[in-house]
This record gives structure tokens, sequence and C-alpha cells, in this order.
């Protein structure tokens, strides 16, 4: 199992404290959330908080954009050195030419789905996405309670990846801890996220440990 720790329940007057024990952990990337305030109700942090991460993690960058129009923001977060791109396919009216923009930017192109968002919605760019990230919870807060349904989904999304040949990675995000994380495992899971699970238990590095180990 892959896993990308989210920032967004990390202690924000100590982020060095919290990027350091990231840089120590087997936590596979470090997922960032932008918000904007307009696609989600809530605002985050942005690019000169992602630069900052940027300079001192030494884990790939997977930022999840929850913004309205992110295709505006590739060549800024090629240049901050993101690995993955996500961006929402409810934000994204031309989503077939803004995967092919983030991959000639030089970064993964993921397309992320809301929970009401089927899974058929990328049947048609499936071949051409290095990742999906299904949302377990409605964007835009973190430690909220995991939705069932989105077990159905994973599985719906492994069949369609594996009759369309593509190499998709399948992300989960939301309400993810041990129960909910070994759930996903077997329901075909490649990449969990996990914000509160991970930040608010006294040993974050055990932790990431325990879903790596799913
Ligand atoms: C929510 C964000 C998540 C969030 C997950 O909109 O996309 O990445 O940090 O937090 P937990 O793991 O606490 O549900
Ligand atoms: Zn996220």
């Amino acid at each position: 199992m892959l896993v990308s720790p989210s920032l967004l329940s990390a202690d924000f007057a100590h982020l060095s404290a919290d990027i350091d024990m990231i840089n120590r952990s087997d936590a596979d990337m470090l997922h960032l959330d932008v918000m904007d305030g307009v696609f989600v109700p809530n605002i985050s942090f942005g690019f000169p908080v992602i630069k900052a991460v940027a300079g001192i993690c030494r884990k790939p960058l997977d930022v999840h954009l929850m913004i309205v129009q992110p295709e505006k923001w590739i060549d800024t977060l090629a240049s901050l050195g993101a690995s993955v791109m996500n961006v929402h396919q409810e934000a994204c009216i031309h989503l077939d030419r803004t995967i092919a923009a983030i991959k000639a930017a030089g970064m993964k192109a993921a397309v992320t789905l809301n929970p009401s968002t089927p899974v058929c919605m990328l049947e048609d760019v499936i071949a051409e996405l290095d990742m999906v990230l299904l949302m377990s919870v409605n964007p835009g807060f973190g430690g909220q309670k995991f939705i069932g349904n989105t077990l159905e989904k994973v599985r719906r999304l492994r069949r369609m990846i594996q009759e369309s040949g593509s190499g998709a990675l399948i992300e989960v995000d939301g309400g993810v801890n041990a129960e909910t994380g070994a759930q996903l495992a077997q329901a075909g899971a490649d990449v969990l996220v996990a914000g509160s699970y991970v930040f608010s238990t006294p040993d974050p590095e055990a932790a990431i440990r325990s879903l790596k180990e799913l």
C-alpha cells in the first residue's frame, strides 16, 4: 500500500517539525490540499506555502486542488516541483485538454471524483491517467466520517482500469483509518490519503507504518 499523509491536519505553527517527521517516515508522498472557498466551503493554503514545503520535503508532492479552473495553475505547480497534480472532474470543462497539459508540464496527471460523481465519468480518459483520486468524504474538511459506498466505487474503478489497460493508480481520500484502510485495501485501492488518523496520534510514524502494512 502507498501512503500519502495529508498536511491539512498538521500543526501549521510548526510545519517544519511535521515535514521532518514525514521525511523520516515510510510515507510515499505528501498530500497537499488547496481550497479556494468557491469549489469547496473552506480555504486552506496556497502556493507560497507549497513553495516553502517543497523546499524542505524529500517526499514527492501530491497536490489536490479543490479549486475552480485548476488548469490556470499547471505551470505554477510544475515550477514548484509538484509530482502529482490532482484536478476535480467537476471543476474541469475541458478535462482531456487539462490532463494533456499536466503531463506536458512534466507532472503525473490525476483526476479526483466527489462522492456523488460516478466512476463512469472517466471512461474516456482513463487510459491517459496516472491516478484517480476517489473522495470518500465531501471535500473541504479533515476529520469527517468515511462514506461506505466508496468501497463499491473502488471495485468498479478497478474493473474499468483492468478492462482499459490503464496504468492508473487508485487513491482514496477522506476518513481513512486502520479499519477503513483495511477495507479499501481489500477493495483494490493502491494509495491511501490520511490526515487526522496520522496527525492526531502521539506516534504519527507508527500510524503511517500501520497503513503501509495493509
Ligand atoms: C478533505 C481533504 C483531505 C483531508 C482528509 O477535503 O481532501 O485530504 O485532509 O482528512 P481526513 O483523513 O482527516 O479525513
Ligand atoms: Zn485531499
